[in-house]
């Protein structure tokens, strides 16, 4: 990493002075005109490698959730406010929500949510055809508005013919909010609730109890053609798993927040394509005058709004972070270690962490569902007072959202193990300590020879 290239930097704040954060994508842009598609940058506490070679691009979106994750305060923020969907999830829990939630988004209920596009879309040609358009991205906002609010909430909020909805109220503050929280240096509103922490706690309060009635209707009816995403999520559950009623929440303000901004920037810069291509409009007229559902496919079309959003992408960067280059780096740097320096560095480098988790002032989640630590403790013997010591008992912590935690030691050629778990998240504990009796018995017979075995089994 230190032999990429990159902009010169300043001493302690690194490249932050040049950052313009509304034309990043812009000034990233013309530094990889400078130094190539792969440069570093560094901010205060953090190294960047910005990538803009497609190939490599697709590789790293592919190792995710293993090797790289989404920036680590999506998931802390929108954990907090009890909305882990699709979008913040990482790691195992994502695996499993994106497995029970994909088919919700299969063609097949896509087409049955098509009559809802219908409806808004003929309010906006109405509108138009009315007025001539002066603020073409705007309107196109409340379509996207509009069309999200009736496919998840159920909700025909209808900004497009009317205004001052309270929902919509609502869902124009969340979105602003989540992302300052997202993008906030210190997690403030742990400790000092603005008037704008306490409007976004009203509005997804507001939300909340909106979608509650959606669900229950939906879980009553349970139709066979869903006419909303909380209908296609209940239908894509089976027998081995099913969505609780906060992980459909979290589902719907996902889709709220995940379809709005992206799919009318998306369409807004179609329109400024197109507008530039007469010979282009017209062949799409042809195509939609031979092909006239949305529901057949428009090839040519298709080819258009992939085009534009080539030229101009609604997301141009992915931010990441790579997870597997610093657990190696983390395993090399503690690999170069003594056993108690190893001890007195974890502690020093966690301590902050511990006592705010102490303290209850930590708030984010962990990443994992599952906590493992593994310690190398010492060899020789330890004494205190002339007592010596026997054995060591583990004992580590649970944080939000991590009800169990695995500790070994390692104390005079032993290895102590701790199990410690939240009673009424998981099963008894009993049968997991049972179970890993039988696992280390195993172990043992697949590796150790008799004569070790002997006092492990006594142990
Ligand atoms: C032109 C429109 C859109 C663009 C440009 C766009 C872009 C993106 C990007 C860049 C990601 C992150 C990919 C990654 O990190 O691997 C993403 C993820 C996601 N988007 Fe979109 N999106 C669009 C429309 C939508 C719509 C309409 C919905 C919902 C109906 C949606 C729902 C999601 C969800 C749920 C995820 C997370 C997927 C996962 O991690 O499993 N997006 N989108």
């Amino acid at each position: 990493m230190d032999e990429l290239p990159g902009p010169s930097r300043w001493p302690l704040l690194g490249n932050l002075p040049q950052m313009r954060p509304s034309l990043l994508h812009h000034q990233f842009d013309e530094w990889c005109d400078e130094y190539g598609p792969l440069y570093q940058l560094r901010m205060p506490g953090r190294r960047i490698v910005v990538v803009s070679d497609p190939d490599l691009n697709r590789e790293i979106l592919r190792d995710r959730p293993g090797g790289f994750r989404r920036q680590s305060a999506i998931e802390s923020v929108m954990d907090e406010m009890g909305s882990n969907g699709l979008f913040s999830l990482e790691g195992d829990a994502w695996r499993l929500r994106r497995r029970l939630a994909m088919p919700a988004f299969n063609a097949a209920h896509l087409r049955s949510f098509h009559p809802t596009l219908e409806t808004i879309t003929g309010r906006l040609r109405r509108r138009w055809e009315q007025h001539s358009p002066k603020d073409i991205r705007g309107d196109l906002t409340r379509y996207t508005v509009d069309v999200t609010a009736k496919l998840t909430f159920d909700y025909d909020i209808n900004t497009i013919e009317q205004s001052g909805d309270i929902i919509q109220r609502h869902l124009e503050l969340i979105f602003p909010l989540i992302n300052r929280r997202i993008n906030s240096p210190v997690p403030y509103w742990r400790y000092v609730k603005l008037p704008g922490d306490r409007a976004l706690e009203r509005a997804l309060a507001a939300l909340r109890t909106d979608l509650a009635a959606v669900i229950g209707r939906a879980r009553a009816n349970s139709p066979q053609q869903p006419t909303n995403f909380i209908e296609a999520f209940l239908l894509a559950q089976d027998d081995s798993a099913s969505f609780t009623d906060d992980e459909l929440f979290a589902e719907a303000l996902t889709i709220l927040i995940a379809g709005q901004d992206t799919t009318s920037n998306a369409m807004a810069w179609l329109l400024y394509h197109l507008a530039g291509n007469p010979a282009v409009q017209e062949r799409i007229r042809d195509e939609v005058t031979e092909i006239p559902s949305a529901l057949g496919r428009q090839p040519y079309l298709e080819a258009v709004v992939v085009e534009s959003m080539r030229l101009r992408p609604t997301t141009p960067i992915v931010g990441l972070e790579a997870v597997k280059y610093y657990i190696r780096a983390a395993k090399q740097h503690m690999g170069e270690m003594a056993p108690n320096e190893v001890i007195g560095y974890g502690l020093a480098v966690t301590l902050p962490w511990i006592l705010g988790l102490s303290f209850g002032r930590t708030n984010t989640a962990a990443s994992h569902p599952m906590g493992i630590s593994n310690v190398p403790g010492p060899r020789n013997p330890l004494y205190w007072n002339g007592a010596r010591l026997e054995t060591i008992y583990p004992i580590s912590l649970l944080m939000h959202g991590n009800p169990l935690n695995f500790t070994c030691i390692g104390y005079q050629g032993g290895l102590h193990f701790g199990v410690l778990g939240v009673q009424d998240k998981l099963p008894p504990m009993a049968y997991l300590t049972a179970a890993m009796d039988v696992a280390v018995d195993e172990l043992a017979d697949l590796l150790l020879p008799d004569e070790v075995r002997t006092p492990l089994a006594a142990g």
